[in-house]
């Protein structure tokens, strides 16, 4: 308990808060993200595993745009397909091409953190990129490109039905919003996707070169933060 209270305070001075007003941090119930055992030729059932299993499946054997030439392998998701929250960040990069998990290299580890600030684990969440391929050389992925691959976010997203998204800058406020946003703009904005809010911030990339930026992503998180723990309108 120590140790998970040492962490969280570190996880926030690395996002450059030194002050916190006292919050009560919900935990969640664990679900695990491994497809239920299942023998071959007995139908799969549709549950959100067995659903995301299938884009995994069907992610790897992708040949929609020339991305998976240079690839090791398709980055899909890491996290539960039965998350409150989505992250969904631009393409893998060397360190998630090389693992299979998405944001795994230096940003993926400032990504934690927030995460981790916000009072909850990377297992609580889902986070994906909008492409699933590594470009070559990290390069921002071409608009075909992303456009060959939203497909598998907007699946993914049906499966999932988060109750918020965070978009992480601007290739995938771009993907989900339309390609006229601004994310210096709209970050901190509460917007929808296919009738789910969602909040665009900055790429942990970004605030690794722009540290200064760190105090407003926090904000967007601490609203993200707000909006998770709102209890539902059970009305309609
Ligand atoms: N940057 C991204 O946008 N996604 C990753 O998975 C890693 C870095």
């Amino acid at each position: 308990m120590k140790r998970a209270l040492k962490q969280h305070v570190e996880s926030l001075a690395q996002m450059g808060v030194t002050h916190v007003p006292r919050s009560k941090i919900k935990p969640r119930a664990k679900v695990s993200s491994q497809p239920a055992v299942h023998e071959p030729g007995e139908p799969r059932s549709a549950d959100p595993e067995n659903l995301m299993a299938e884009i995994v499946k069907e992610a790897r054997a992708c040949r929609a745009c020339p991305l998976y030439k240079d690839a090791t392998q398709a980055v899909v998701f890491d996290g539960t397909p039965r998350a409150r929250l989505v992250f969904v960040g631009e393409a893998p990069g060397f360190e998630e091409d090389k693992q299979g998990v998405p944001f795994v290299g230096a940003a993926g580890q400032l990504l934690t953190k927030m995460i981790q600030a916000m009072g909850m684990q990377r297992s609580d969440v889902f986070i994906c990129n909008v492409v699933k391929h590594r470009p070559p050389g990290n390069r921002t992925p071409e608009p075909d490109e992303a456009a060959a691959c939203l497909p598998f976010l907007q699946r993914q997203l049906a499966i999932v039905q988060p109750k918020l998204i965070c978009a992480l800058g601007s290739v995938a406020a771009k993907a989900l919003l339309g390609p006229g946003i601004s994310i210096m703009k709209i970050r901190g904005s509460v917007q929808q996707y296919a009738g789910i809010p969602l909040v665009p911030t900055f790429h942990p990339a970004y605030l690794l070169r722009n540290p200064s930026a760190k105090k407003l992503a926090w904000a967007d998180l601490q609203l993200v933060k707000r909006l998770i723990d709102q209890p539902s309108d059970s009305s309609g």
